[in-house]
Parts: structure tokens; C-alpha cells; sequence
């Protein structure tokens, strides 16, 4: 059955953290950035997001979770933002609660259908099975999420590095927009040049 003892975890639900901390990982902008449309030159390279886990077997009878910090800011019109993921297992779902912040929630399916549903503090997002997700900070402070999905899931995020999601979600004059990804499909910034 491989199930660990029953435990107990602090959640810090305002700022993500966890406590006891059993392991973090930290994002930087110069991992994501050929993600984005345009490049951040000459900005500095910092943390755009960290996640918090809560480790268990990754076996389908376990299920994982975490807390996701994303930190506000734009590279170019696009906000700051996960890379992105299908579950390597494609049919296995995720359910993420806001804990505070504003956020776009994107997601896709490999034929090309998209959804982009609200994050804010409260709002409970089902992410179905066969569809890849990506969070996007569209307010000005801490986007914080807390994640929760099969162990056995997986990640992919080899197809959505090279593919992209159909849509993006920028900052225009009377807040965020959700406009048609130019590169959806085709070659990423980096292997373009
Ligand atoms: O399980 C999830 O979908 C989340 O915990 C994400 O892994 C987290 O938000 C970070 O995003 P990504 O894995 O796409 O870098
Ligand atoms: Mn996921």
C-alpha cells in the first residue's frame, strides 16, 4: 500500500510557506524566460515563483500537495507565471485553492482547447484530467495557491516548452487580457532564431 503514517502540516495562509519545511524549489526568471514573447533583457534574475511541498510516495494511492508563491510582475505585457505542465499521466486531475492574490488560471487540452478560469482568495479550481495548466499572477501582490493531486501524476512540461498554451494573458491599460498566443504550435523564441 506504501502509505506513510498520518502527519500534519502548518500552512502559513497568507504567505504559502509551510511548516515543518520539507522541501522548496524556486524558480527563476532565466528558467522561464523563453517562454515569454519578448525577452527580459537587462532585467535582474529573480525568483518569479517558489513551491512548497508536502512529500508522500508518488503512487496513485498517495496524494501530493503543495503551496505555489507566485511574486508579482510583467516580463514585457505578459505577468509573471508558472512554466506550465500537462500530468505526465495525462488523466489524472489537480484541484488548486486560492489563498490570496489575483490570479488567471490557463489551461489547454493538446488539441488546442483553452480555458482561463479566475484566482482569488477562495476560489477552488477543478483542473480536469487531459488538461495542462499554467497560474498567472494579474495583481500586485503574492499570488498563493495550495495544490492538491494524485501521486502518480507526473509532470510533463517538455510539449508545453515547445508547443506553448493557445492563449496569454496580458497587462493592458484596463487590466488583464487574455490575447492569442502568436507562437502557439510553432518553434519556441529560442529555436526561432
Ligand atoms: O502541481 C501543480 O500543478 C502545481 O503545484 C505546480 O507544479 C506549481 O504551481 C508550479 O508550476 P510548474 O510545475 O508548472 O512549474
Ligand atoms: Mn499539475
Amino acid at each position: 500500500m506504501n502509505a506513510p503514517d498520518p502527519f500534519t502540516t502548518l500552512l502559513d495562509l497568507e504567505r504559502g510557506s509551510l511548516d515543518p519545511e520539507r522541501g522548496v524549489s524556486e524558480t527563476r526568471l532565466s528558467e522561464i524566460m523563453g517562454m515569454y514573447l519578448e525577452e527580459a533583457d537587462g532585467v535582474e534574475d529573480t525568483v518569479v515563483y517558489r513551491v512548497y511541498q508536502i512529500p508522500v510516495p508518488t503512487t496513485g494511492s498517495n496524494l501530493l500537495s503543495s503551496t505555489t508563491v507566485i511574486e508579482p510582475g510583467v516580463v514585457g505585457r505578459e505577468y509573471h507565471m508558472t512554466k506550465g505542465h500537462f500530468h505526465a499521466v495525462r488523466d489524472r486531475a489537480e484541484i488548486y485553492v486560492c489563498l490570496s492574490g489575483e490570479g488567471r488560471l490557463v489551461m489547454a487540452t493538446e488539441d488546442g482547447r483553452h480555458a482561463v478560469e479566475p484566482m482569488s482568495r477562495g476560489t477552488v479550481n477543478y483542473v480536469p484530467g487531459g488538461w495542462a495548466h499554467r497560474s498567472v499572477n494579474v495583481g500586485d501582490e503574492q499570488l498563493v495557491f495550495f495544490a492538491v493531486y494524485p501521486g502518480d501524476a507526473g509532470y510533463d512540461y517538455g510539449t508545453i516548452e515547445k508547443e506553448g498554451f493557445p492563449v496569454l494573458v496580458v497587462a493592458d491599460e484596463s487590466g488583464p487580457e487574455v490575447i492569442p498566443n502568436p507562437r502557439y504550435k510553432t518553434a519556441s523564441r529560442d529555436e526561432a532564431r
